[in-house]
This record gives structure tokens, sequence and C-alpha cells, in this order.
């Protein structure tokens, strides 16, 4: 079976009513990062830090999967598929989807602040400020904040550097290292981007179809054209 990299941000979850960063609309228009997405902001203002991710974390109870997360899983009844994902939301695998790689952590987990290797999951939406781990430290999102290192880069890089081919889906590969992943798929293995924007794919080498279209409309088509191609 072919084997697909499907590397998603979060326009992939756009359709679903889940804002995204530097869209005039997203996140970083109404936060500062430095506020919300940074270990200083943790250490300095962590009553707003947990509040910014209990909102966005409840605000993924309201939604749903769309189109595209449901063509994303779909991919896998014809091909050998590795989603990766700068998103901390869990539409990805509530859409079905089997492997998923979260680069920048997830919403619905937690983790000591002192041992990052303490991981728990959160029932409900809401962490309360003093909640504490088994080792006594006090828990906090289990997010990968701007100047922390990206432990699942490694793992993505061998993810990507296997495929046959890889879809792009919704992310402006502004932020790196993630956005370093286009370049580890071995030369020649199309790469499709599926964007209604115009992301950054100057770095991208390989043969590039731009799909300009939202995901929730993009990524059903780029599936069935996928599948037509299996029966050529
Ligand atoms: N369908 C597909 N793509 C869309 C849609 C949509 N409906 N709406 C917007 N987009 C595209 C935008 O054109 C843009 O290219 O999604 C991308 C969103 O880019 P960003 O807001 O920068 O989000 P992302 O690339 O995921 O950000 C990367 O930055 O702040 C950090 O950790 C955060 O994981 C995040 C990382």
């Amino acid at each position: 079976m072919k084997r697909v990299v499907v590397f998603t941000g979060a326009g992939v979850s756009a359709d679903s009513g889940l804002a995204t960063f530097r869209d005039s609309d997203g996140l970083w228009a109404q936060y500062r990062i430095e506020d919300v997405c940074t270990p200083e902001a943790l250490q300095r203002n962590r009553a707003l830090v947990v509040e910014f991710y209990n909102k966005r974390r409840k605000e993924l109870f309201s939604v749903e999967p769309n189109a595209a997360h449901r063509a994303i899983a779909e991919l896998e009844r014809y091909f050998d598929v590795d989603v990766v994902t700068q998103n901390v939301d869990n539409l990805h695998e509530r859409a079905g989807s089997k492997r998923v790689t979260h680069l920048h952590g997830e919403l619905m987990k937690l983790r000591s602040e002192r041992n990052p290797e303490l991981i728990v999951d959160i029932d409900g939406w809401e962490q309360t400020l003093d909640a504490r781990a088994e080792d006594g430290a006090l828990l906090r999102p289990h997010i990968v904040f701007f100047g922390e290192s990206v432990p699942m880069f490694d793992r993505a890089t061998q993810i990507a550097a296997e495929a046959d081919l890889m879809i792009v889906v919704g992310t402006s590969l502004a932020v790196y290292p993630a956005a370093m992943l286009v370049r580890y798929a071995r030369s020649g293995v199309p790469v499709y981007v599926v964007d209604p924007g115009n992301p950054d794919t100057a770095m991208i080498r390989n043969p590039l179809t731009h799909i300009k279209a939202r995901a929730a409309e993009g990524m059903p088509e780029l599936l069935k054209k996928l599948v037509s191609e299996l029966s050529e």
C-alpha cells in the first residue's frame, strides 16, 4: 500500500468552527503569544494561560470533525496513512484517523510541570489552577509553547521520509521546525497543498499541486482524485 503522510495545521479545523492563528480573525489577533503560549507566561501569569487553554478545550466539546477530517480518515481505506498535525485538537482522532502524531501537544492532555514525561488525560474541559500531578508538581497544559522543544519532530521527519505522497492541509508553514517537515519528503514525491490562502511553499522542492480551496471542499475532492488514480 502506498504510504501517505498528511501534514495539517489550524486550517483543517477552520471548517469545524475553530479559529486559526494567523488569519485576520485568528487567535494571535486576539491574544499575544507572549501572554499565553510561552514558558515565561506560565510562570508569570499562570491563571491567564490556564484560562486560555480551558476556553479552547471547552470549545472543542462544542465542535465536530468536518468533511476534511473525514476525508483524511477515509484515505486509510486505500493507503497506509500517517497524520502529522500541528493542531492540539482531537478532531482527526474523532473523525477516525488511527495514526496521529501531534507536534505541538494535545488540548485533552496535561503534564507535570516538573516531569514532561508525566502526561495525563484531562476529564472534561476545565483544568483547575491547583491541580497537581502524581509527582506533586502543578499540572500544565500538554502544549508545546514557543521556545520549547518539539519532541515529536524527529518521529515526524521519519514518517515524512518514508512517504510516497505528502498532503499539506491548512497550515501557513510559518512556524519552525514544523514547517521544515515538507523538506523531508524524498525528492520526486508529489506534494499536494490544500489551502484557500497562500502558505509559504517556497521551500518545497517536490512536484507541487496547490488546490486553492477550503479543506472541507478540497480534501474530499483530492480523496476522490487519488482513489480514481488507483484504478487507472
Ligand atoms: N481550509 C484550509 N485552510 C485554511 C482554511 C480552510 N477553511 N482557513 C484558513 N486556512 C489556512 C490559511 O490560509 C493558513 O495557510 O490555514 C492556514 C492557517 O495558518 P496558521 O493560522 O498560521 O495556523 P498553523 O499553520 O497551524 O500555525 C502553526 O503556529 O501558533 C502556532 O502552535 C501554533 O500549531 C500552530 C502553529
